[in-house]
């Protein structure tokens, strides 16, 4: 069992009031809290090693150079990656996405086919869009069922020899429901497609094994899972990250520059140019150390736990309707009132210090397939507690009862 008193201790900013009241966090699919370790390791980097890697033969490039490296085989080990070269730094899970779409836009040939799901964050949305436009590739969806579940029958039937790349996010960010990319990487593999997963809404609560789910690209963010922002991974499979041209050209990045021909540097520095977030990128290493310490075994029971308590306690409020009602879903409650706008629900509760996520969450496909203009969104991290949900809860009566 987790002492969550001890886990919160480790959270600063936990104990803090805001409007007057204690804080409840509850927007952590938009960004997780940080703990002290975290925190000072950041300090720690720039009170000691501060230097630029990859390029000084001076000690402090050495000693940055060397932690960011570490850093890059802590998340290799993580997510059971095969070479710590398919493991490329950036600054979140947009830039991975984007990344590879501008890597097939080279690929791409007018009537190709890419496969995105119906339950998608824009981020894995319109930098599609934008490669079909560029390519004359065809864009399909994925649909879904009134659970916020994919339609595993017609996924199967939009698949054929004309699919080049299926795209998906291993846990919808508006519904918190998982999807079954075991079984959606396999099908696509058999037609020839590659797959991509968005993982953002995943590393918090899980811990992802990319050679057992053999996906070919799989993106996510630092900040989402205690690390610093503008820190996000894109592993891709060696054989595809050869494939792809470069995304940015600069240093770092190149073999021989001369004005005639550049040639490219080997990965993953191929896919790294400029000055990276170095701090971030070390310090995202420590995030990791983190939530492994803690474990994703005990994370994942303490999540379901809130998950069980959130849904039954919100259900008790009459004309209140959750949306992402599926059997697999992460510790994410997305719901609504009869008559009741979330962005008011959203206002009054934060005025009693609770913090939510109200709109579209950027998912506005789902919202129009749901005919509302967006939710109310309170997700959970391991450092959350029943306790705050009954807040919530009261709060979200306290609301109905002042907008009825
Ligand atoms: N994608 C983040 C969220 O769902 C920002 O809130």
């Amino acid at each position: 069992m987790l002492d969550i008193q001890k886990i919160r201790a480790d959270f600063p900013i936990l104990s803090q009031t805001v409007n007057g009241k204690p804080l409840v966090y509850f927007d952590n699919g938009a960004t997780s809290q940080k703990p002290q370790i975290v925190l000072d390791a950041i300090e720690k980097y720039y009170q000691e090693i501060n230097a630029n890697i990859h390029r000084g033969v001076h000690t402090l490039s050495q000693l940055a150079t060397d932690a960011y490296e570490v850093s890059r085989g802590k998340v290799q080990q993580h997510i059971n990656a095969k070479f710590a070269h398919e493991v490329l730094f950036n600054s979140g899970t947009t830039h991975g996405i984007n990344l590879v779409t501008n890597g097939f836009a080279s690929i791409l040939k007018p009537g190709d086919e890419v496969l995105v799901s119906s339950l998608e964050h824009h981020s894995n949305i319109v930098p599609w869009q934008m490669l079909c436009e560029k390519t004359g590739a065809v864009l399909k969806v994925i649909p879904m069922n009134e659970g916020g579940e994919l339609i595993m029958d017609a996924y199967d039937a939009l698949l054929s020899e004309k699919t080049k790349i299926v795209t998906v996010n291993h846990i919808s960010n508006a519904l918190g429901v998982i999807n079954p990319i075991k079984y959606i990487i396999e099908k696509a593999h058999a037609v020839g497609a590659a797959v991509l997963i968005d993982g953002a809404q995943a590393v918090p609560h899980l811990k992802p094994d990319v050679q057992d789910l053999d996906c070919d690209f799989y993106v996510f963010s630092g900040h989402k899972m205690c690390g610093p922002t503008g820190t996000g991974i894109l592993y891709g499979k060696e054989a595809w990250l050869n494939k792809l041209p470069p995304y940015q050209g600069g240093g770092e990045m190149i073999k021989e520059v001369t004005f005639e021909k550049t040639t490219y540097a080997d990965l993953p520095h191929k896919f790294e140019a400029g000055t990276p977030n170095i701090a971030g990128g070390i310090v995202l290493g420590t995030a990791i150390d983190y939530l492994n310490q803690i474990g994703f075994d005990n994370i994942q029971k303490h999540e379901k736990e809130l998950l069980e308590h959130a849904t039954k306690r919100l259900l008790e409020i009459e004309g209140l309707r959750i949306y992402g009602t599926g059997k697999n879903k992460a510790s994410v409650v997305s719901f609504n009132i009869d008559g009741i706008h979330p962005y008011d629900i959203g206002s009054i509760i934060d005025k009693l210090g609770i913090a939510v996520r109200t709109g579209h969450h950027c998912a506005q496909p789902i919202m129009n397939f749901f005919c509302i203009p967006g939710t109310v969104r309170a997700s959970f991290s391991f450092y959350n507690t029943k306790e705050e949900i009954d807040l919530m809860v009261e709060a979200v009566k306290k609301a109905k009862t002042m907008l009825s």
